[in-house]
């Protein structure tokens, strides 16, 4: 019988000894299976490049896209296999037409990774970027929803938001946010990065036209892996070069991917269902939760996530006192106590993130609470 570490087998995953780590919402570690597998058809791969490169392997591919669309409640076709969220979002904004005048609607607490195609879009067509100011600690969703209805203009082409922030993991409105897009005629874009493999995510519930992830985050799938949904509804209407032999994982505008990668992202979604995605969210965000109450506790530092409830991720951040720079916590957590956190970036606020995941315990959450004092008290 195999020894349980949270959700996980305790052999599951490679960290080094003593390590507790909760940085998987900016790089997820890759289970032990799904490494085995990788490595085997990598080797099957070395036998025969071009043989199992344009034969077997790339059929297997789109075996592996059937099932990530499976995983995220889409068909095969509307999904297309990428190397990253960034990736993802750059080729819906290269991919969309715009003249000078229009405007995109975003908010000010997106990762560079989600905005950076659609500063490029606003210098390459003269198009506007409005922004949603939201507050680390605002958790009123029907104030987000007001604050972006108002922003809405009659040039406004675009939504485009996270589904859980980077910066605090707060639970965007996304339905809600949608519908207000296809109301008044914009496309509906979400940054996923956060969210698959962490939480159940379908995006047909979620009503957007496009969502892209990434593979190396929460799916714990090898790196440079990631899924874009493209609804079939759009048409051509999102129309990138990469795209232009068709959405298959090889095609002549694509050229070669990761083979190996790709196929090891395919074990990671046999890996999930394994344990279950509604099983996976619920551990998650009771770690989560049990950190949350925690970190009340704890002098000097100030959780501005959600409190329990249904506005909360697996991820989890605090504020620390000025006197305090996250840097220099997180570099101390790390090197006195072997334990992993998320410096947030200083445009949001001065805090660390703390991301729960399968392989996290009860004891992990102890473990950091403890350390916290120590450094704090
Ligand atoms: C919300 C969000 N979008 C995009 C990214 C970029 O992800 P990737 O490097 O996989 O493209 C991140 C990474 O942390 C993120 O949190």
């Amino acid at each position: 019988m195999r020894t349980p570490r949270g959700l996980a087998a305790a052999d599951d995953f490679g960290f080094a000894p003593g390590l507790t780590y909760l940085q998987t919402g900016s790089l997820g570690p890759t289970p032990k299976p799904v490494i085995d597998l990788m490595f085997a058809r990598w080797q099957e791969l070395e036998r025969n490049p071009a043989a199992y490169g344009y034969g077997e392997h790339e059929l297997a591919m789109e075996g592996v896209r059937a099932k990530a669309a499976a995983f995220i409640g889409c068909a095969t076709e509307e999904l297309v296999l990428t190397s990253c969220t960034t990736e993802g979002i750059n080729w819906i904004a290269q991919g969309l037409t715009f003249a000078p005048g229009d405007r995109i609607l975003t908010t000010d607490q997106e990762h560079p990774g989600g905005r950076v195609g659609w500063d490029w879009v606003a210098r390459r067509y003269g198009v506007t970027l409005d922004i949603v100011p939201i507050a680390p600690d605002a958790h009123d969703p029907q104030a987000i929803i007001d604050a972006f209805a108002q922003r809405i203009t009659p040039r406004t082409r675009v939504l485009v938001f996270s589904h859980l922030l980077t910066s605090t993991g707060y639970r965007m409105p996304v339905a809600a946010l949608s519908a207000l897009a296809r109301a008044h005629g914009c496309l509906s874009i979400v940054d996923g990065a956060q969210a698959v493999g962490g939480i159940a995510v379908n995006v047909k519930a979620l009503g957007c036209h496009a969502y892209a992830t990434s593979g190396h985050k929460w799916l714990l799938a090898p790196k440079g892996t990631g899924l874009l949904y493209l609804s079939a509804e759009l048409g051509r209407t999102i129309d990138p070069i990469a795209l232009e032999s068709g959405r298959a994982a090889y095609s002549a505008s694509s050229g070669v991917c990761s083979i190996p990668s790709v196929l090891g992202l395919g074990a990671t979604f046999d890996y999930h269902a394994a344990i279950g995605s509604a099983r996976i969210e619920a551990h998650n965000l009771q770690l989560r939760d049990q950190l949350y109450a925690a970190l009340q506790q704890v002098p000097r530092v100030r959780v501005v996530s959600a409190p329990p409830g249904p506005l909360t991720s697996p991820l989890l951040t605090f504020a620390l006192p000025n006197d305090v720079p996250s840097g220099e916590l997180h570099a101390r957590l790390r090197s006195r106590h072997q334990i992993e956190v998320k410096v947030v970036p200083g445009n949001f606020l001065n805090g660390n993130r703390i991301s729960t995941h399968v392989f996290n315990t009860e004891q992990d959450v102890e473990r950091l609470v403890a350390a916290m004092r120590h450094e704090l008290g």
